[in-house]
């Protein structure tokens, strides 16, 4: 969604905001803007387009201001196409009071009218630019009490940035359902949808809870709860250093998050692999509590969900428990059947995606226990939820998620062992068995990743193509899912995955001649099915690459990549990485922008 970024202090501030705004670019990137404050007022430049738009348009702004504090905003549309007139900070009537907002203000129309009846003329087709005008009818004199009166008017998400002219050095930072985190500095304070763009600066932040207010100083920040009372946040360290945030010598994040999969999976398992077991204490699970569930839901979205698709054949599998996986905007909307002997758990990287919220919540309304895998730490879905798994996987900006998807994978994979030897269905053997095999992934994963020329070279033949098929059974279903997502988000091809046996219903039709299939066959008992599935669609012409553990698929297959052998059930966080790396050599031959997809942003934190 969009990226908000705000300062006070005595460094030059332009700077400041439009490095912040660098970081932030993942959140959005139609447009951007920056308001600057000074003795004078408030100064404001925005643009449509990259941030290279905007930095083009500021090159007159120096040192020599005096600006004392700013905030800017990096726009993912939601309400009104992207123009200049539609991008951030917004302005009131007057010119005094600029806002900055990520989120949705649901109830923009009814508000916009009230505006326009009062006088107040509005320019863009935004739902934001009601809020400057609405803090201005209540404005007298303070700002912090106008802002908390205007949000009483406001239906729907925000996180919002305000400053007046007439109140130099203050910003006024709110949030409801929408994330903002605030940065500690000494003699100067820093406001960020995301703790990247403070990173460089202080490592000590607030991260700011629904209904708080912030009034940001630069001798200090003041927090306040729903009814204005000052209120003690315990202060969050930031536990990622500002390293994490370069691309290290990639020439994308996307491909360096990749080559990063090992050693995320290693801090995936680190701790969590004890004496021949499994040790996951955040879950306070014991073998009455995992004999007492009755079902778990998994919510999740995109790259998420296809992860929850390998943790429900896992658990049902080895802990023959019933999983539900839903696409998280669906499931409150679809009178879920949920119990108090239910696990609702919440899968997202971020922890700030609204769907996943959501369903989070709506799974606890009904009675579950909520539970979060989660990579962000702090972040939202994991502090709402009852207990938090951390996967670990560290900062990933790429749009195209893939370390966090490999360390959900394993997080799930952990969960699903565990059930299993907590319900009584794997003995110490197995259960020595699985661990031995789980510290073993992210060799098999160091494996996958040196398959990289030989898929530059799938790659070229990939690239001509505007449509492509993704086949495989089981858990390579799963894996194919995230395969054609990958492709289509980073290379703007058209692709679908199907189980392999559904394609004869009706998706073979499509098939022509050398139309490229990527078939998975890693899971030896359906291997020979598979294998049949591939020579119906060679038969009508489609060019098949073969993706499996399984030397004899050569022959049944245009062109076959050898994938590391490692055990089936294991094989999902091994083969993904493969089908990302055939993604981004796709993407990178077709000149797309791998790390910024067009109409894309990394956190989605509206529904
Ligand atoms: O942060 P989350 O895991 O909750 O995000 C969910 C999806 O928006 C995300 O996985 C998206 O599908 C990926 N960026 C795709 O690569």
């Amino acid at each position: 969604m969009c990226g908000i970024v705000g300062y006070v202090g005595s460094r030059p501030v332009l700077p400041v905001l439009l490095d912040g705004l660098r970081r932030l670019e993942y959140r959005g990137y139609d447009s951007a803007g920056v308001a600057l404050q000074n003795s004078d007022g408030v100064l404001i430049r925005k643009a449509c387009g990259r941030l290279s738009v905007l930095e083009a348009r500021v090159t007159d702004i120096t040192e020599a201001g005096g600006f004392t504090a700013g905030m800017g905003h990096t726009r993912w549309a939601t309400h009104g196409r992207p123009s200049d007139e539609n991008s951030h900070p917004h302005c009131c009537l007057s010119g005094t009071i600029a806002v900055v907002h990520n989120g949705i203000i649901e109830n923009y129309q009814r508000l916009r009218h009230k505006m326009e009846q009062a006088g107040h003329h509005l320019v863009s087709e935004t739902d934001t630019e009601v809020i400057p005008h609405l803090i201005e009818e209540y404005y007298q004199g303070d700002l912090v009490a106008a802002t908390r009166a205007a949000m009483t008017e406001l239906e729907g998400s925000f996180a919002l940035l305000v400053m007046s002219s007439d109140e130099p050095g203050l910003l006024v930072a709110v949030r409801k359902d929408s994330p903002l985190v605030i940065g500690l500095g000494e003699g100067e304070n820093f406001v960020a949808s995301d703790i990247p763009a403070v990173m460089e600066y202080t490592k000590r932040t607030f991260i700011l809870d629904d209904g708080e207010l912030a009034v940001v100083r630069s001798d200090g920040v003041e927090i306040q709860d729903g009814t204005g009372a000052p209120k003690v946040k315990p202060v969050f360290d930031v536990p990622w250093d500002v390293q994490a945030a370069e691309k290290g010598g990639y020439p994308h994040f996307m491909l360096k998050e990749i080559y990063e999969q090992p050693k995320a999976m290693e801090e995936t398992l680190r701790g969590r692999l004890i004496d021949g077991g499994i040790f996951l204490p955040e879950f306070g699970l014991d073998a009455e509590t995992a004999q007492g569930i009755e079902r778990i839901h998994l919510v999740a979205c995109g790259t998420s969900h296809h992860a929850c698709l390998v943790g429900k054949y896992l658990i049902e599998r080895l802990a023959r428990l019933p999983v539900e996986v839903d696409v998280a905007s669906e499931f409150r909307y679809r009178e879920p059947l949920v119990t108090a002997n239910d696990l609702v758990i919440a899968v997202s990287q971020s922890g700030e995606t609204a769907d996943t919220l959501a369903a989070l919540r709506e799974g606890r309304r009904r009675g579950a226990r909520g539970i979060a895998v989660c990579n962000v730490v702090g972040s939202t879905i994991a502090r709402e939820a009852e207990a938090a798994l951390y996967t670990r996987a560290g900062l990933e900006l790429a749009v195209a998620s893939t370390k966090a998807y490999v360390t959900q994978v394993v997080a799930l994979t952990l969960l699903a062992v565990e059930l299993a030897s907590l319900r009584g269905l794997l003995g110490a053997q197995e259960l020595g068995q699985w661990v031995s095999q789980l510290q073993k992934l992210p060799q098999w994963s160091r494996e996958a990743l040196a398959l990289a020329p030989e898929i530059e070279t799938m790659a070229q033949e990939l690239a001509r193509w505007e449509h492509a098929f993704f086949i495989g059974r089981g858990l390579d279903y799963a894996v194919a899912l995230e395969g054609q997502l990958k492709l289509k988000e980073i290379s703007y091809i058209h692709a679908e995955a199907y189980a392999a046996g559904e394609l004869k219903h009706g998706t073979l039709a499509l098939i022509v001649d050398d139309i490229p299939v990527v078939a998975l066959a890693t899971q030896s008992h359906v291997f020979g099915k598979t294998i049949s599935n591939i020579t119906e669609v060679r038969a009508r012409g489609g060019k098949v690459f073969g993706f499996s553990k399984d030397k004899a698929m050569a022959q049944y297959v245009d062109r076959m990549l050898v994938l590391p052998d490692c055990p089936d059930l294991l094989a999902p966080a091994v083969a993904v990485i493969p089908l990302q790396l055939l993604s981004y050599y796709t993407a990178l031959i077709r000149e797309c922008d791998v790390d910024k997809p067009r109409n894309l942003a990394k956190s989605v934190t509206v529904e």
